[in-house]
């Protein structure tokens, strides 16, 4: 079998579209057309890693070629979004509870606020769950045994190819979470969680002043996810 990542990305996108903006986006069937998304959403992820872990913050007084990709990227993604945010803001049926109706009724939110979150998640949501999935589907290729001891507890809630997947279900699913968890162990896609102390704060013993945070260089402070 061929390396099927990019599946795995067309898939996450996909989900990403139902889940913020509840349109269907046709990622397999219209490969060709997402294209320009899927581009846009990759080159977004390295602009960002290049630009926010960069050594200076130079790139925000003079564009450099990172932050230029960052911005065609982001006005991509931005045509897009607005595009399913307008369309679908009158039509989607009231009655369903989606994440997009959500946000959209909120009235705390205003338009532009759902649309920044929409973003985020297109930013945030399609890399962490593709490269998750696919290092899990490795891992169990690796390891028949366990394949096989979470394909009998999958079988035991889904028994037909008609089932239904509920919370309630996935929650008793305990070897199948552990699965999940043993792979983001050994293949954490996300390493870190960044801060900027708001107060001087005292973490086992090492003081940490005020204002640190892991982009100022002289004070390379990064608080890993325990
Ligand atoms: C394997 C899957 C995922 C992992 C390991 C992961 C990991 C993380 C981590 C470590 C953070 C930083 C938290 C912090 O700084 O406190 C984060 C933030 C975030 N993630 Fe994920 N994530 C995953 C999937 C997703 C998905 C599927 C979505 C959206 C559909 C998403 C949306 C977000 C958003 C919006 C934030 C920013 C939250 C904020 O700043 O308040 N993530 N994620």
């Amino acid at each position: 079998m061929s390396d099927f990542q990019e599946d795995l990305f067309l898939w996450a996108l996909e989900n990403i579209g139902i889940l913020s903006l509840d349109a269907k986006l046709g990622c397999f069937s219209r490969r060709d057309e997402v294209h320009a998304l899927v581009s846009a959403s990759q080159d977004a992820q390295d602009a960002v890693i290049r630009t926010e872990m960069s050594a200076n913050d130079m790139w925000k007084k003079v564009p450099n070629l990172a932050y230029s990709k960052l911005i065609r990227s982001q006005n991509t993604l931005e045509k897009i979004v607005s595009h399913h945010l307008n369309q679908n803001r009158e039509n989607t049926s009231k009655s369903k509870r989606t994440v997009f109706r959500q946000l959209i009724e909120n009235e705390n939110a205003s338009l532009k606020d759902v649309f920044t979150i929409i973003l985020d998640l297109f930013l945030a949501g399609i890399d962490t769950t593709s490269f998750t999935s696919g290092f899990a589907l490795y891992f169990l290729a690796k390891n028949p045994q366990t394949q096989e001891k979470l394909r009998k507890e999958i079988k035991k809630f889904l028994p037909l190819k008609t089932s239904h997947l509920t919370p309630e279900m996935l929650n008793s699913m305990h070897f199948l979470k552990a699965c999940v968890k043993e792979t983001m162990r050994l293949r954490p896609v996300s390493i870190g969680v960044g801060r900027l102390t708001t107060q001087d704060i005292i973490l086992q013993n090492y003081k940490v002043p005020t204002n640190v945070s892991n982009k100022t260089s002289e004070n390379y402070f990064y608080v890993l996810a325990l």
